[in-house]
C-alpha cells in the first residue's frame, strides 16, 4: 500500500487503532447498523419493527438509534452471531459494525490541542450571487456549534422558513434561546460509549463552528486570529440558515450517529448537507456499509445536495474518500494569502518561511544559530536530535539560541520540535519540512517558522561557512495576492476512486489551507498568554474546503429553487477554472500541473456557477442503473430506492466499466486497452434562460488519442430542452498510463467544460 509512510504519523496510528476496534470486532458484541433500505415501503418499516420487537423486546437499551424518516433500519448492540442471523432476514440490505469516522482537518483530534490557531475566510461570492428569493437551509454534520460566536448573529434575517420542521434540542448548556434565525436547528446524537458531557449540540472542539461559519456565517468585521489573516469574516452563503447535527465528539464520529443525522435532516427539510468527515482512505468501505454513502443516497432521492470532503490522505494516489456518485467530493487548495514568518541570517540575508507565531524576537539577526545535530543530548540518536524530538537536545547547547530542526523522516511536527527547543531555553525554532511549508500552522508565542529544503540549503551553507552564525525569526506577516494560487494542497486526497474508476473523483477543489473562521469561545489552547481566547481560528484541511462548495450550492439553490442536486453539482463542476493567478495552470504541491485526480473539474467558481448555461442532470434512474452496473440485483435495488419505476430492469450486460455511461458532468473511461474505440453519451439540459441557444464543442485531446464528439453543434430551441451527444475515444497505441483531456461546449455567453480521464485499468471494485 503506497500510502503507508504517510499513515504512520502519530495521528494516523490513532486512526488505525480506532479502525481496528471499530471495524474488526466481528466476534465480540458491539454496535451494529442494520440497514433496511428506503422508508417509503411500508413492508420495510413493518419488517424493521418485527425485528426490533422479536429480538429486543426485553433489551430495550440495546437499540441505539432507529431510522425511519429518510430510510429504514436501526443500530443496536448485537453479538456477531445475532448480526449474522439478522443479515439473512428478509428486507435487510446490510448489517455492519458501527464504524468510527474522523474529521478532515489536517490534524487529528488528539493533535488539535497542539494546533494553536487559524482564521476562517471564504472569498465571499459577488453580490450578484446573493439576491436569491429562496431561503436555503444548510445542514451540517459535525462537532456542534458555538452559538454565541459573532458569525452566527441573525441580524437582518427574515423569519424562519415555514417549511422547516427541525428542532433546537435542549441540553444543560444549549437551549432554545441559543437558536435564532441563523442557527435554526440543533440536534445531538448520543454515541453509545459517550460521556454525558457530550450530550449537547455545543461545540467543544471548534471544527463544527469553523465549518458552519465558512458555509453560512454572518459578516463579522475586523475578524482575525490575534491580528493575523485579518479582514471581514463572512460565510460564502451568508443569508443561508444553519442546522447543526452534532455527530462527532473528541472520540470521533460514529456511523450510527451519522445515519441518525441524515434520517433527521431529510425529515427536517434541509436543502444542502455538508460533511467534513469520513472514513480513512485505506478502509476501502463498500457502498452498502458506508453510512455516508447510504445516508447521502436517500438525501439525494429527496432532492438534497450532499457535499463531502475528499479526505486528507494525499498526496498518494487513490486516497480520495466519500466517492459515491450522488456525493459532491471536494479537494482542498491554497489561497492567495500567505502567512509568512521569515528568517534573517547574519549579513541580513532573508530566507522565506511560513508559520503563525506571536514571538517578539529582535528584528536583527543577533541570536546564535545552531544546527540541532550539534546540540545533541548525549543519550539521543543523531536522527532524534536533528528532528528535535522530545528530550533529544542538550540544554546547555540550546540556551539562548535559534535551533534549526529537520523533519528527517517526514513523520514529525514543527509544533513538537518547537516544544523541545522552547523547553531547553532556546529563542526560536526553524523547522525544515517541504510538505508543511505550504500550510501555515499556529505556534503561539514562541518564534517558529517552517522552511523547505531548498531554503534550508542556504542556511546549511551559511552555517558551514561562518564561525559564529547568527539569525532571527521575524513576526508573522499576512501576504496578500500571493502567487501562484490556487495550488492543490499536499494533504488533499487524490483520485482515482477505489469505488470505481468510471466516475472521476474528486469532483472539485476549493480553498482549504489556512482558513480563518469562527471557533469555540473558550479554547485556551489557541489563546495567547494574557489575552482572551480568540473567537476565530485558522486551520487547514479538506474539511475547510467542503463548506465553500456547500455555500455555493446553497446560493445556486436560492437562485434556482427547482434545480435538483445533480443540476447544482453540474453547475459547480462545469464552470470551474483551471488557471491560477499567474495565468498558468493550477499546480500541485510539486509544481506540476494538477490533473483531474488532484483537482477534479478545477477550482470552484463562485460567480459563473450561478449561470452555467447547460447542466448534466443525473436522474434517479441513472443512479439505479449505476447500482446495476455496480453489481446489485433488482431485488436489492427495489429495497434500497424509494421509487423504482415499475418497468425498470437492470441492463442485461451490467458491468462495472459501463458506469462511464452514467450522465455525470465529468467523463471517466476505464478499461481502455488501446487500439479500440469507446463511446459514451451525455445529455445536457438547456438552462441558459434565452430559449434558443447554439453551442459548439471544443476538445482538449490527450497526445496519441482521437476524440470525436457528435454532433459538434447543439442547437436548442427552448429552455429545458435536452440534447444528447456521443463521445468516441480512440487510440492506435496502447495506453501506458492514465491520460487527461476535456471537452467544452461554448457560445458567446457560456462555457460548459467536462474533464475527461482515460484509464487502462478496469473499473475495479475496491
Ligand atoms: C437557556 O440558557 C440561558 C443561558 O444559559 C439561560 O439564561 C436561560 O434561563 C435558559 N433557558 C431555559 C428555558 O432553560
Ligand atoms: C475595525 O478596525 C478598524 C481599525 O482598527 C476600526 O477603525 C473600525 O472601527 C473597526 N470596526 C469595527 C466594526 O470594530
Ligand atoms: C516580548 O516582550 C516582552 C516585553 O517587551 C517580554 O516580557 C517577553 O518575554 C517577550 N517575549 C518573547 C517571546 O520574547
Ligand atoms: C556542510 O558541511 C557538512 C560537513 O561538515 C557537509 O556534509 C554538508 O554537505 C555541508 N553543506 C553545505 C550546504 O555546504
Ligand atoms: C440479490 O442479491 C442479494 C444480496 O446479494 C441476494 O441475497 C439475493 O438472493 C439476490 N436476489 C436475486 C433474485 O438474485
Ligand atoms: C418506463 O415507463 C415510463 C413511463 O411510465 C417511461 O417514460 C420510460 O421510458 C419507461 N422506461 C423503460 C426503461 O421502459
Ligand atoms: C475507431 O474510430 C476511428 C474514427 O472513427 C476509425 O477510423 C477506426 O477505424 C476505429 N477503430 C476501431 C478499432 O474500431
Amino acid at each position: 500500500m503506497k500510502g503507508l509512510t504517510f499513515f504512520f504519523t502519530p495521528f494516523s496510528l490513532m486512526f488505525l487503532y480506532l479502525l481496528c476496534i471499530s471495524l474488526t470486532t466481528e466476534t465480540e458484541a458491539g454496535v451494529y447498523i442494520v440497514y433496511m433500505g428506503s422508508a417509503s415501503s411500508a413492508a420495510n418499516a413493518y419488517r424493521a419493527q418485527i425485528l426490533i420487537n422479536t429480538m429486543f423486546k426485553r433489551r430495550g437499551n440495546d437499540i441505539v438509534h432507529t431510522y425511519k424518516h429518510g430510510f429504514t433500519g436501526f443500530a443496536a448492540r448485537l453479538t456477531a452471531e445475532e448480526a449474522t442471523v439478522i443479515a439473512k432476514k428478509p428486507g435487510v440490505v446490510s448489517v455492519f459494525p458501527d464504524p468510527n469516522y474522523q474529521l478532515h482537518t489536517t490534524h487529528s483530534w488528539d493533535f488539535l490541542k497542539y494546533q494553536e490557531a487559524v482564521k476562517i475566510d471564504s472569498g465571499p461570492p459577488s453580490s450578484a450571487a446573493s439576491g436569491g428569493s429562496y431561503d436555503s437551509i444548510i445542514g451540517i454534520l459535525d462537532t456542534g456549534i458555538w452559538p454565541e460566536a459573532e458569525s452566527f448573529n441573525d441580524k437582518d434575517m427574515g423569519p424562519i422558513p415555514s417549511r422547516w420542521k427541525g428542532t433546537c434540542m435542549e441540553a444543560k448548556d444549549f437551549n432554545s434561546s441559543n437558536c435564532n434565525r441563523k442557527i435554526i436547528g440543533a440536534r445531538f446524537y448520543k454515541n453509545p460509549d459517550d460521556d454525558s458531557e457530550y450530550f449537547t449540540t455545543r461545540d467543544v472542539i471548534g471544527h463544527g463552528s469553523h465549518v458552519s461559519s465558512t458555509a453560512a456565517g454572518s459578516a463579522v468585521e475586523n475578524a482575525s486570529y490575534y491580528g493575523v489573516a485579518s479582514g471581514t469574516a463572512k460565510g460564502g452563503s451568508s443569508n443561508a440558515r444553519i442546522a447543526m447535527y452534532k455527530v462527532c465528539n473528541p472520540g470521533g464520529c460514529t456511523g450510527s450517529s451519522i445515519l441518525a443525522a441524515f434520517d433527521d435532516a431529510i425529515a427536517d427539510g434541509v436543502d444542502v448537507l455538508s460533511l467534513s468527515l469520513g472514513a480513512p482512505s485505506y478502509a476501502r468501505i463498500e457502498l452498502n456499509t458506508d453510512p455516508i454513502a447510504i445516508g447521502a443516497f436517500h438525501a439525494m432521492e429527496q432532492g438534497i445536495v450532499v457535499v463531502c470532503s475528499a479526505g486528507n490522505d494525499g498526496p498518494d494516489v487513490g486516497t480520495v474518500t466519500n466517492t459515491a456518485p450522488w456525493i459532491m467530493t471536494v479537494a482542498a487548495n491554497t489561497i492567495d494569502r500567505d502567512l509568512e514568518s521569515d528568517v534573517v541570517l547574519g549579513g541580513n540575508k532573508v530566507i522565506k518561511g511560513e508559520g503563525i507565531h506571536f514571538g517578539n524576537a529582535s528584528k536583527s539577526p543577533v541570536y546564535p544559530l545552531i544546527h540541532a545535530k550539534s546540540a545533541k543530548n548525549a543519550d539521543a540518536s543523531e536522527r532524534a536530535a536533528r528532528t528535535c524530538e522530545s528530550g533529544s537536545l542538550d540544554q546547555d547547547k540550546v540556551k539562548g539560541k535559534i535551533v534549526l530542526c529537520e523533519n528527517v523522516d517526514g513523520s514529525y511536527y514543527a509544533s513538537n520540535a518547537k516544544e523541545e527547543v522552547k523547553s531547553k531555553g532556546g529563542i526560536g525554532c526553524i523547522f525544515v519540512d517541504d510538505i508543511s511549508r505550504a500550510v501555515a500552522s499556529v505556534y503561539g508565542a514562541f518564534p517558529t517558522t517552517v522552511i523547505d529544503s531548498k531554503e534550508a540549503a542556504e542556511i546549511f551553507s551559511y552555517l558551514n561557512s561562518t564561525k559564529d552564525p547568527v539569525a532571527t525569526i521575524l513576526p508573522t506577516v499576512t501576504v496578500e495576492k500571493f502567487t501562484p494560487a490556487p495550488s492543490v494542497a499536499y494533504f488533499s486526497s487524490r483520485g482515482p476512486s477505489s469505488l470505481t474508476r468510471s466516475i472521476l473523483k474528486p469532483d472539485i477543489t476549493a480553498p482549504g489551507v489556512a482558513i480563518l473562521a469562527a471557533w469555540t469561545g473558550k479554547d485556551s489552547s489557541i489563546s495567547l498568554e494574557g489575552k482572551p481566547p480568540s473567537q476565530f481560528n485558522v486551520i487547514s484541511g479538506t474539511s475547510m474546503a467542503a463548506p465553500h462548495v456547500t455555500a455555493v450550492a446553497s446560493l445556486i439553490k436560492s437562485q434556482h429553487p427547482t434545480w435538483g442536486p445533480s443540476a447544482i453539482r453540474s453547475a459547480i463542476m462545469t464552470t470551474a477554472t483551471q488557471t491560477n493567478n499567474d495565468k498558468g495552470l493550477i499546480t500541485t504541491e510539486t509544481g506540476a500541473a494538477a490533473t483531474p485526480y488532484d483537482a477534479g473539474a478545477g477550482e470552484l467558481s463562485t460567480t459563473a456557477s450561478m449561470q452555467p448555461g447547460l447542466v448534466y442532470e443525473t436522474t434517479a434512474t441513472d443512479y439505479l442503473t449505476f447500482l446495476c452496473y455496480y453489481g446489485y440485483n433488482i431485488t436489492t435495488i427495489k429495497t434500497i430506492s424509494k421509487a423504482v419505476p415499475e418497468n425498470f430492469t437492470c441492463p442485461a450486460d451490467s458491468k462495472l466499466d459501463l458506469i462511464s455511461t452514467i450522465n455525470y458532468p465529468s467523463i471517466s473511461i476505464s478499461g481502455f486497452k488501446g487500439n479500440e474505440n469507446k463511446t459514451v453519451s451525455r445529455t445536457v439540459t438547456n438552462v441558459g434562460g434565452d430559449g434558443v441557444a447554439v453551442y459548439t464543442v471544443s476538445v482538449e485531446t490527450p497526445p496519441g488519442f482521437n476524440i470525436i464528439v457528435t454532433p459538434e453543434k447543439l442547437q436548442f430551441t427552448k429552455d429545458g430542452e435536452k440534447l444528447t451527444y456521443q463521445v468516441i475515444v480512440s487510440s492506435a497505441a496502447s495506453l501506458k498510463q492514465d491520460v487527461f483531456g476535456a471537452l467544452t461546449w461554448s457560445n458567446a455567453k457560456y462555457k460548459v467544460r467536462s474533464p475527461i480521464v482515460i484509464s487502462s485499468e478496469s473499473s475495479s471494485k475496491n
